[in-house]
């Protein structure tokens, strides 16, 4: 087949048609399919299912002299705020451990700043007409809601292939207003974008007008390759410290695609300063996360060494369904000429640009086909993406072969929503 460009009205017409019965066929099977979510599927639940024997009795239970059952350790057992260290190349004095979600510190942290202020905050934001916060887009839609639902004014920054646009970043935070940005700097999401050296030196040099100018630094997919080795990245604290701007980044990770998404430990990694100065507010708040959990971690992972030697086992399972979307993608949309998309190599999603003014449309055709795909839009603060082209694609969770059917509802779709784009 021709670039659909190149095909005259009527051939366009004739495609069109044909396609068409293709998917009232398809329609017919009455199917039920998922690619958004983005979590791991049982298999790789199963491969990790020896953390839920790590502990069984109360002997079992001590990280050194430190009873995990009791009360105490506010910022994490020693060994557990080790391990994120030796995973994220920092200290320990500058890791605090939480619960099973790095989202929950993340909105926490947001949630400080609005209620405490944070460390070099003026007044806390919560007194301010207006807070704004750079959204790079594509982006993770829950990074864009903890904003909103604070009443922030989110500000699109395109991502490039090096990520954020720093020309846009840089011209921004000269706006006093402007209290933050939200960056994935690792295998992004959606679009698997590993940020450059060129990038990370002009955060490390930012030079914000407002004070407290929050760089929220999720590092959700630091270990998280799914096709090669582990990519070494710099560890972001120790550069901004030698810049003289370690306060500005707050780092999170957690075990989420690791062990157990719905009963990991996470973690937040910022300057000794700030770790002294959320510890302040945060014992008001609670007494310690769960420990019992964190030393789970720490005995089945070990050290940073051994958790990349089980990444390679999730890498496994992941990396034939990542090729099972990128081949079919090669395969049918290519020669066609009417969208693009990424080839991560790590993270948990791929990114799809379809052809402008269709992601909507696409995104409706494979529901009413039994296929869920995640909200056109969804990847762009407000949930609108300026060109109505972006897709996120989830190969995680479906087993193979029910992949395998989403991407041909998929790719059919693309073809319908690119043909009665061209007829118009
Ligand atoms: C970039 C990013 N950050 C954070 C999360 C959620 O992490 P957690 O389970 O630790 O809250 C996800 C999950 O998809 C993600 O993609």
């Amino acid at each position: 087949m021709k670039p659909y460009a190149d095909l005259t009205k009527a051939q366009q017409q004739a495609e069109l048609v044909a396609l068409q019965e293709q998917y009232q066929q398809i329609k017919a099977r009455g199917l039920s399919l998922n690619m958004a979510r983005g979590k791991p599927s049982s298999e790789q639940l199963d491969i990790v299912n020896g953390m839920l024997t790590t502990l069984s009795a109360g002997s079992d239970c001590y990280d050194g002299k430190l009873d995990v059952r009791n009360y105490g350790e506010l910022m994490g057992i020693p060994s557990a705020r080790a391990l994120f260290a030796d995973i994220l190349d920092t200290v320990p004095e500058k890791i605090m451990v939480g619960g099973s979600a790095s989202l929950q510190l993340m909105f926490d942290l947001i949630s400080k700043a609005y209620t405490h202020g944070l460390l070099h905050s003026p007044t806390p934001w919560a007194k301010l007409d207006t807070v704004k916060f750079l959204c790079p887009a594509p982006g993770y839609d829950r990074h864009f809601t903890v904003s909103s639902t604070f009443g922030m004014e989110l500000v699109y920054v395109p991502m490039t292939e090096n990520g954020p646009d720093m020309d846009k970043v840089e011209e921004l935070v000269q706006d006093p207003t402007v209290k933050g940005i939200w960056c994935v700097p690792k295998y992004s999401n959606p679009d698997g974008i590993i940020y450059s050296k060129d990038t990370i030196e002009r955060f490390i040099h930012l030079q914000p007008a407002a004070p407290d100018f929050t760089i929220m630094w999720d590092n959700a997919y630091c270990i998280h390759e799914v096709i090669g080795d582990y990519v070494p990245f710099p560890d972001i604290l120790s550069l901004a410290a030698q810049a003289g701007t370690e306060d500005m980044f707050y780092e999170f990770a957690s075990t989420s695609k690791i062990t157990f998404p719905g009963a990991g430990i996470s973690c937040m990694a910022a300057s000794v300063d700030n770790i002294q100065y959320i510890q302040r507010i945060l014992s008001a708040q609670i007494i310690s996360y769960d420990k019992v959990n964190q030393l789970r971690h720490v005995k089945y992972l070990k050290d940073k060494a051994h958790t990349l030697e089980l990444m390679q086992e999730h890498a496994k399972v992941l990396g034939p369904k990542f090729q099972a979307v990128l081949d079919a993608l090669d395969r049918e949309i290519a020669p066609l000429n009417i969208a693009t998309w990424r080839r991560p190599k790590g993270g948990y999603f791929v990114s799809f640009y379809a052809m402008p003014g269709t992601a909507k449309r696409i995104f409706a055709l494979c529901k009413e086909a039994g296929l869920v795909m995640t909200n056109a839009g969804a990847t762009y603060p407000y949930g609108k993406d300026p060109a109505d082209s972006n897709l996120r694609i989830a190969p995680s969770y479906p087993p193979l072969q029910d992949l395998q059917q989403a991407m041909e509802i998929f790719c059919l779709c693309t073809k319908i929503a690119a043909l009665e784009k061209l007829l118009g």
